[in-house]
């Protein structure tokens, strides 16, 4: 029996805009692969602060990035990553990654090497993924796309009750200024304002919008790995 195509639903949006919630709550009802791509871009500057290198200093970054091994996966239904063989989950959102991941995020060579591995997602898993540039830049041709939003207090407040004083305006600020793949609302994306919303009600509206834009029937959809 052939099995219907791949797909991969793009969850792009702010810092604390609710994607990563909703992104999870999605492929839990779903039974897709979730990939956070932020954690890619985040796992990278783990290392290049580890090396103790300048985040600021490009050509330092790309000499690096031909020095290191990366190798993106799943564990269940999660995305993971490791960088010669050590998986930094546990430190990704650090104060210090916080402060440096749009520096390193703008690096031209850095996007294309992560971007190449989050397509490769696709070679063997329907995937919903989360992150600045999904609909835009990595699965521009998918129908799927949420444009996650939700206003600054809400998001201010999402970040103060899991513990973080993350400056997300300012980390904003560069991810939709920087030149290359801009955080931006993709060609065919619908906006989904989580502000008022709880995490059920902003699922429900997902899979709605989901459905509009065509999604397969869950039956048709080949078995998770
Ligand atoms: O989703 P997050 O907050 O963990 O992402 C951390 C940073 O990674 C974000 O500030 C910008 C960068 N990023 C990106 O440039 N492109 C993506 N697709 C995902 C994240």
């Amino acid at each position: 029996m052939t099995q219907p195509p791949r797909f991969a639903i793009a969850i792009d949006g702010p810092a604390a805009s609710g994607k990563s919630t909703l992104a999870r709550e999605i492929a839990k009802r779903l039974g897709l692969v979730m990939v956070n791509s932020g954690a890619m871009y985040r796992a990278v500057t783990w290392k290049v602060l580890q090396q103790k290198i300048d985040p600021n200093d490009s050509a330092a970054v790309i000499d690096l990035l031909g020095r290191i091994q990366i190798h993106c996966g799943e564990v269940g239904m999660t995305s993971t990553c490791t960088i010669d063989g050590v998986d930094p989950a546990d430190e990704l959102r650090s104060e210090a990654i916080n402060a440096n991941v749009s520096a390193i995020s703008a690096i031209p060579e850095v996007r294309d090497l992560l971007v190449n591995l989050q397509r490769n997602y696709l070679d063997h898993t329907s995937i919903i993924m989360e992150g600045r540039d999904i609909g835009s830049v990595v699965f521009p041709d998918t129908p799927f796309k949420i444009y996650v939003d939700a206003n600054e207090t809400v998001r201010a407040a999402r970040r103060h009750n899991i513990g973080e004083v993350d400056p997300i305006s300012k980390r904003d600020a560069a991810d939709s200024e920087r030149l290359h793949a801009p955080l931006m609302v993709a060609e065919g994306a619908v906006l989904l304002d989580t502000s008022d919303h709880t995490i059920e009600s902003a699922v429900n509206a997902a899979i709605d919008i989901l459905n509009q834009q065509g999604l397969p029937d869950l039956g048709e959809l080949p078995p998770p790995p």
